[in-house]
């Protein structure tokens, strides 16, 4: 299969490239869209056939849930059986935007999207065109992160087409998306509600938001006991294809461990570096020592490494404080041992 790239504006997406992508996905279709935090494989989510598309594109299994993208609070409302008082305020306050709302499901969404549980993830997404496209094309549409299965979320449409070319038929691209972390996913069908993958809000916002306490993991924890609430947050993901050492320090004197056994090493550093004071044959990258800006360059300085052609990568860790919670999770998961 060919996949057709398509470029569309960031801040105003033109209608006629709306439209073909629009065309595609009512023929159940996958097309790869940007959103405010990675970009998205999306599908027809009522269309069970679509949706079996995204998972056999991504080498998903198929008991992990997607998220379900939707225009407004009403259609959400429709997809779910129940809408609690908690998703009311949380929606009311947070959407559009990076958080996905786990509730009872509606009987009208397939098994497929739901890994065949009772609940489901929504959320209305922010970015103009994600937005614009579930307007244009008047469905919801499924849609996980568009990489393969465990490897690393794409943040622009040259990630996507590096994973899935040949995979969908369409890609549109729209630069870089500015988020750089998937959602939070929150279980509201409790009291109180339940973190299940910390994101782009924050859990004090979430909490000034509820009025009460929810419950919080500590980054890249999975539950000692029970079934996994959400299948995502199985340890390794969001991994890159290398082995990943995450440091308590700068990371140089691991660095220089592992060029001296002889391997090709890419280091990633928070805060740019003393010039030369790492080895000439290391890749070294560097990210901003602000949550914002590190969560937004983090997915392409992964991407950068691994494509750099190296053995081992070293990730000093940032500092471990609230604003930084969502990324530890993302990085001790980056680092986790293959399973
Ligand atoms: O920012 C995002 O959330 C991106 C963009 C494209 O919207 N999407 C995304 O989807 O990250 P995905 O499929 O890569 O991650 C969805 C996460 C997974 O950890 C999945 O297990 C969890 O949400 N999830 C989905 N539905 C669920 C449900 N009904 N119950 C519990 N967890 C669920
Ligand atoms: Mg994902």
């Amino acid at each position: 299969m060919l996949t057709q790239r398509l470029t569309i504006d960031c801040d105003s997406p033109q209608p006629e490239i709306l439209a073909r992508a629009a065309a595609v996905l009512r023929g159940g279709g996958v097309v790869a869209f940007p959103t405010e935090t990675v970009y998205g494989l999306g599908a027809h989510a009522l269309d069970a056939r679509a949706v079996a598309r995204i998972f056999e594109a991504k080498g998903r299994p198929a008991h992990n849930p997607l998220i379900v993208h939707v225009a407004d609070v009403s259609e959400a409302r429709r997809l779910a059986a129940r809408w609690p008082d908690a998703a009311a305020r949380l929606a009311a306050r947070f959407w559009p935007g990076p958080l996905s709302l786990v509730v009872e499901r509606a009987s009208s969404i397939p098994d497929m999207v739901t890994g065949g549980g009772s609940s489901v993830a929504l959320r209305v997404p922010a970015h103009p065109v994600a937005w614009q496209l579930l307007r244009t094309s008047g469905l919801p549409l499924a849609a996980p992160s568009a990489n393969r299965s465990t490897q690393i979320s794409a943040t622009t449409a040259d990630h996507v087409m590096r994973q899935l070319a040949g995979r969908i038929e369409m890609v549109l691209d729209a630069g870089p998306s500015a988020g750089g972390l998937e959602s939070t996913v929150i279980d509201v069908r409790s009291s109180p509600a339940r973190l299940l993958r910390p994101g782009l809000v924050s859990r004090d916002e979430l909490q000034q938001a509820l009025g009460e306490t929810i419950d919080w993991p500590a980054p890249g924890t999975t539950p000692a006991a029970g079934p996994l609430p959400s299948p995502g947050m199985q340890l390794r993901h969001y991994a890159p294809r290398v082995p990943v050492d995450c440091t308590a320090d700068d990371g140089l004197p691991r660095v220089h461990a592992l060029t001296d056994r002889g391997l090709r090493v890419g280091w990633l550093a928070v805060g740019q570096p003393r010039p030369g004071c790492w080895p000439a044959s290391t890749t070294m990258l560097w990210l901003p020592a602000d949550p914002v800006r590190y969560a937004s360059g983090l997915y392409a300085a992964l991407h950068e490494l691994e494509a750099a052609g190296i053995d081992r990568m070293v990730i000093a860790l940032p500092p471990d404080t609230p604003a930084w919670h969502a990324i530890h999770d993302r990085l001790r998961r980056a680092s986790a041992p293959v399973e």
